[in-house]
């Protein structure tokens, strides 16, 4: 028996997914088979109902519906548990299609980041000074699971208003020991409101949650904001953006979002066959 699981998206051609859950799945010994499926803007509630009538065991949702995703595993007509990563990124990824009509709505991007930069890059999250760049639906996808590894968020957007919110809306979802552990103090990721201020800090971790490099374009940051030895992280992968350049012409690490991807699918992997790949060898593989 194959079980069959699906990325959404539109557009999807592009979409790499089918290839590392293929390979997962031959290195694992796993019978799947996982397709892209393009949803019309207009139709992904009706996309989702007719994998499921199909039999299909689980999907991966892209752009542009990680959102409408999360509305429908809000939706109380249906049976969904909806993870708490999920509700804090405001945003669903992965659905995995239990017995019963059951729905399971999950998140992996930020475990996705997290794991890239721990295990593949190598660099502890805990305790260090982290800036994350944007407060769009990319950034929020990953501030909870950032911040329960223990690093110390500072949040700074082209629109300040914006990175307050996302600020504020991570405080419900703080755990006591997440706090406690890092010394965040009040349990709250920075906010910083003006480039003035964020020009008086230097960080360990930049993480690019802008949608800039998409239009090649720079976020304005000032020159002086990377510690030594610091890692510089651009969750965009496939071309190198203004924001890897000014990182590197700036002597800081730099790593793109090719390793996020691989991980966050890895994660969607176990959550649909309780088995952990192997990413490192995808991640070559996708490279070459
Ligand atoms: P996504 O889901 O990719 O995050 P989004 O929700 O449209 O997309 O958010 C885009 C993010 O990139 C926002 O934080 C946006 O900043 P604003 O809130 O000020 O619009 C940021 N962004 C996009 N282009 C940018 C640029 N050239 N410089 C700085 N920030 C930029």
């Amino acid at each position: 028996m194959t079980d069959l699981y699906a990325v959404i998206g539109n557009p999807i051609s592009h979409s790499k997914s089918p290839d590392i859950h293929r390979m997962f799945a031959q290195q694992t010994g796993q019978h799947i088979d996982y397709v892209r499926v393009e949803a019309p803007l207009d139709g992904f509630v009706a996309t989702i109902e007719r994998l499921r009538e199909e039999g299909f065991k689980g999907c991966n949702v892209t752009v542009p519906f990680k959102f409408k995703a999360f509305e429908l595993a809000k939706d109380p007509r249906q049976h969904v548990r909806l993870s708490e990563r999920a509700q804090s990124a405001k945003a669903v990824n992965t659905f995995r299609f239990d017995q019963g009509g059951l729905l399971f709505a999950d998140n992996t991007d930020g475990a996705g980041l997290v794991r890239d930069i721990e295990q593949n890059l190598a660099c502890p999250l805990h305790g260090r000074d982290l800036l994350l760049l944007g407060a769009g639906g990319a950034a929020w996808g990953v501030a909870l699971p950032l911040l329960e590894a223990g690093a110390n968020i500072f949040i700074y957007n082209r629109t300040a208003s914006k990175a307050q919110e996302l600020s504020h809306g991570l405080q419900v979802f703080l755990k006591r020991e997440v706090y406690v552990e890092s010394g965040l103090g009040h349990g709250l990721p920075n906010f910083i409101d003006s480039y003035a201020t964020l020009s008086t800090q230097a960080f360990d971790f930049v993480v690019n949650a802008t949608s800039s490099g998409l239009k090649n374009e720079m976020p304005p940051l000032p020159e002086a904001l990377f510690k030594q030895g610091a890692l510089a992280y651009d969750m965009m992968y496939g071309r190198e953006t203004p924001f890897m350049e000014f990182a590197r012409a700036h002597g800081a690490r730099v790593a793109d979002g090719l390793g996020m991807l691989v991980e966050q699918a890895a994660e969607a992997f176990f959550i649909w066959r309780g088995v952990r790949p192997d990413t490192r060898s995808v991640l070559d593989a996708l490279r070459q």
